[in-house]
């Protein structure tokens, strides 16, 4: 083969001159190498002899802090000139989180704003320490008693640096000597170790695997693409990942967030993790786990712990695009009440609207008198309502919102004026959430419509990544619309501006769309929170499509436009876990697909698996058929079942969303945030655990009668009959049976689990009593927790008063034949005023007549846990330290 790569190497050439005569040879020689060079991979040839090397360095005293700064040592020939000279701050931010930024020293660059993440710039931290030399050869390492991270400088040509974990050790990560440090092209790379790194995160794409799979590139740039399609970029960006380590069985993670809004494309091969971003800084931070929740944990202190969600929002919703009439919503409320099917929400696409047009209302089919009384009689019967809003404002001169928009200067503009895409209603003009009188606006635009028009309880912001049914006149202003390097959007390398609002559209203080467009969802999301906070004074709900860093904050998220396919059914499990990761925990799929015409069975299976979603609604395109759970026997019966067990888990989605309040840990997680040294369990993509000991294991494909599903050791009981018991020593594939109206849903030893009653409304089942599940562990402590409070403040747990909160912490100790059962009760007051009781205490993990032995030692099949039930029991567990004491026979 003429002029491929062969089997040897030889980087060395004859060169004969004679300057006048042999000219044409040379040229022969400038010729073949440009050749050989052209066919070269680009990113090999960014690869070789280019990069930085460090100028000074300065390491304050307390070695918590560094800079350096860092000088070009040759130029890169592709994606436009190098930035010369940069500078890196590092610094060990607290114990367990370190910071790496790496910025141009001479101009300002566009980085995510403070106000956005609230943060604090290592480089306003005062280095009054020491200024070290390059000649100095020492290596630069950040590294403190009080943090479990360390950070080095490679004083090496070119530079690099690593990150390090004192508590387990490992390089968690190492760049390659390949920084390229562009205008609109930065490449950073790390090194990962192939055999025991497991990498989860960088999203928002649709996914066979949660794990994320070798040789794959993420690209993040948001855009209105259906979730239907696998790997393409989607309508968020979280450039964000877990990695799990499993070093000589010890297993470590740690995540890593690359802070930045540009569009990226993040390559991962197993052996390697590659940045290529098209603007922005580098702004890394590293956080130390070593457990999955403790990362996560660590992430969400950073970019901010998730919103409480009122406790309505904990039922199941109903949606669709295409509902005609009021009388159609009445009718599909009716049909829920008919088939006792608990409906909490119901919801509103865009149909409602007047041509389309935010906060009108259509006078002929949703008409405001008739929409008024059926917000009423919703309200009458404890249901909430929630409708939609897109951020495209109707550019309409005889529309009052158009024109209070305009008069408050508020849109974001291209060549001055404000620029106009095309969605529902036609022509639009975009809020720019960047300005603060654009907040100003939409809360008093959502203000409006809930005093004059509709009551509504939450709101559902959809198309705001901005989605644009335009492409942009394809001749760019500038290199900002047509970038040197190009992403893989939509996994064609689109360019960036199609289908959204172009490049160089221009927000408030002069940002650029290029700069800030993956924000928007997050902005709109932020306004949407604080205006319904303002108007209702009550803890707002939002559901937004677009999503960024941080967005858990005032946000839930449903996973966008999903088909009625049986391969859909199973995405909906790695898509949810990730937003978990992400710090939205308020996740769900859309329930019996969108698109695509539903079956009975598809729907069926549908529901099973999506009343254990965080956010269950069920939702459909217009161009199907009606997919409501009332509409088929068999999903009726399948609804009734599954949403009974949802409502009376509803005090233990609660606690769990408590939790991720609190703490930021997922309310729906991965089988390995329970048992992270089950190494078996970071590949399960099918199952995933509610808190820490309930596990859902669902049907995903048709006809099945059984199901294979991983049990990670312990012994196991179905929460529908509390038998059925499943024990295994050491973590073990088992084969369920599933009837058509089954999905198999297992509490795990240890926990105690605070149920309710089934009810049709959550504030019905707040009224029942509590039934206290104990599954008894013989080698592990016995504990649960149940958080109570309205379910409607604003603020919730530490933020809100004493008395309006109460947080129960369940133990159960066995010792010789005595069993006691107490609880820690902090602010008892709450729930004393609500004269909450325990009427029932379940009994798992005992054998009746005698204790439960032999967790380990015995072979499977030997133990057999049967119930005890106490039904004549009744406690107020508040007051109470040992409320319960059985003896064992
Ligand atoms: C796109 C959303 O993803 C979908 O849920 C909605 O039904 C349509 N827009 C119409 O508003």
């Amino acid at each position: 083969n003429l002029d491929l790569n062969l089997y040897g190497s030889h980087p060395f050439y004859l060169d004969v001159r004679n300057e006048n005569e042999v000219v044409l040879f040379v040229f022969i020689i400038i010729f073949i190498f440009l050749n050989l060079s052209s066919k070269s991979n680009e990113e090999e040839e960014t690869m070789i002899g280019y990069g930085y090397r460090i100028g000074w360095v300065k390491v304050d005293p307390s070695a918590k802090s560094l800079t350096a700064t860092l000088h070009l040592i040759k130029n890169s020939s592709i994606y436009g000139p190098d930035i010369p000279n940069l500078t890196l701050f590092a610094r060990l931010e607290t114990k367990d989180r370190l910071r790496v930024r790496i910025i141009d020293s001479e101009h300002e660059r566009w980085e995510v704003p403070a106000d956005i993440i609230p943060r604090q710039n290592p480089s306003e931290i005062p280095l009054n320490g020491y200024i070290r030399s390059k000649d100095n050869q020492i290596l630069t390492s950040l590294s403190s008693p009080s943090s479990d991270l360390v950070f080095t400088l490679h004083n090496t040509t070119p530079f690099g640096f690593s990150v390090q974990r004192r508590s387990h050790s490992g390089q968690l990560f190492t760049t390659a000597p390949d920084l390229v440090f562009k205008d609109q092209y930065i490449q950073l790379s790390s090194s990962l170790p192939l055999q025991t790194s497991s990498l989860f995160g960088l999203g928002e794409h649709t996914k066979r695997s949660f794990k994320l799979q070798h040789n794959d590139t993420f690209t993040l740039w948001n855009a209105d693409i259906g979730s239907v399609n696998l790997d393409l970029n989607l309508y968020g960006s979280h450039p964000f990942y877990l990695d799990v380590r499993n070093e000589n069985e010890v297993v470590a993670s740690h995540g890593v967030l690359l802070l930045n809004s540009n569009g990226m494309d993040v390559e991962y091969t197993g052996d390697r993790i590659t940045y290529k971003i098209i603007g922005g800084v580098i702004d890394l931070y590293f956080f130390a786990g070593p457990s999955p929740d403790l990362v996560i944990q660590q992430y969400t202190e950073l970019i901010g712990r998730p919103a409480p969600m009122p406790y309505w929002s904990f039922g199941f919703h109903q949606c669709r695009y295409g509902y005609k009439n009021v009388s159609d919503l009445e009718s599909v409320v009716a049909g829920y009440a008919k088939a006792k099917i608990p409906l909490e929400v119901m919801w509103t696409d865009i149909d409602y609207m007047d041509a389309y047009k935010d906060f009108t209302l259509d006078p002929i089919n949703f008409p405001l008198y008739k929409m008024k009384k059926f917000v009423d009689s919703l309200h009458g019967e404890d249901q909430k309502y929630v409708v939609i809003l897109d951020p495209g404002i109707s550019i309409n001169q005889s529309y009052e919102t158009f024109i209070r928009g305009m008069k408050a200067d508020i849109f974001i503009k291209r060549n001055g004026i404000p620029y106009s895409g095309v969605v529902w209603p036609g022509p639009v003009y975009f809020p720019d959430f960047l300005d603060p009188k654009a907040h100003t606006f939409w809360a008093d635009e959502i203000k409006r419509f809930r005093e004059k028009m509709l009551a509504v309880d939450g709101l559902w912001i959809d198309m705001n990544e901005i989605s644009n049914f335009i492409d942009p006149d394809p001749i760019p202003f500038s290199t900002l619309d047509d970038p040197p390097y190009k992403i893989n959007n939509a996994g064609v390398q689109r360019p960036i501006n199609n289908k959204t609002v172009p490049a160089t559209a221009i927000h408030y203080g002069n940002i650029t769309e290029y700069n800030s467009h993956n924000l928007y969802g997050f902005l709109e999301s932020k306004a949407t929170n604080a205006a319904l906070v303002q108007a209702t004074g009550k803890r707002p709900f939002v559901l937004s499509r677009s999503t960024f860093v941080g967005s858990g904050k005032y946000t839930a998220h449903w996973t966008g436009d999903n088909a009625a396919t049986w391969d859909d059914l199973a995405y909906t499990i790695p898509s949810i876990l990730n937003f978990g990761l992400f710090g939205i925990p308020m996740v769900g799929a859309d329930i019996c697909g969108f698109s695509r015409n539903t079956t009975e069975e598809l729907c069926r299976r549908w529901i099973q698996l999506g009343a254990f979603y965080p956010f269950a609604r069920d939702h459909s395109d217009k161009y199907t058929v009606r997919q409501e759970l009332y509409l088929w026997d068999s999903v009726a019966a399948s609804a009734r079942k599954v949403l009974g067990l949802r409502y009376r888990l509803l005090p233990y989605f609660y606690t769990a969303m408590y939790e991720a309040h609190t703490k930021g840990i997922p309310i729906a997680r991965p089988l390995f945030f329970t048992f992270p040294q089950d190494l078996e369990t970071y590949e399960i993509s099918s199952q995933f655990l509610i808190g820490r000991g309930v596990m859902v294991s669902p049907v995903l494909k048709s006809g099945a009668t059984l199901v294979d599903a991983y049990f990670p050791e312990g012994n196991w009981f179905d929460l529908f009959n509390f038998s059925n018991a499943v024990s295994v020593d050491k973590g073990k594939r088992i084969t369920l049976s599933v009837p058509q109206d089954h999905i198999n849903v297992h509490a795990r030893e240890g926990n105690i689990i605070a149920m309710q009653g089934e009810a049709m409304t959550t504030a019905a089942a707040r009224k029942t009593a509590f039934h206290l599940v104990v599954i008894i562990s013989i080698t592990e402590e016995t504990t649960g927790e149940l958080f109570l409070d309205d379910g409607d403040d604003v603020t919730m747990a530490e933020e809100a008063q004493a008395e309006k909160w109460t947080l129960v912490k369940f133990y159960a100790n066995l010792t010789g034949n005595v069993l006691t059962i107490g609880s820690q009760v902090v602010n008892a007051e709450f729930a004393l005023s609500q004269k909450w009781v325990i009427d029932e205490v379940t009994l798992l993990g005992l054998e009746k007549g005698k204790r439960l032995e032999g967790h380990n030692g015995l072979p499977h099949g030997i133990m057999n846990p049967s119930l005890k039930r106490h039904s004549d029991f009744r406690a107020s567990f508040v007051d109470s330290d040992q409320f319960v004491t059985v003896q064992l026979l």
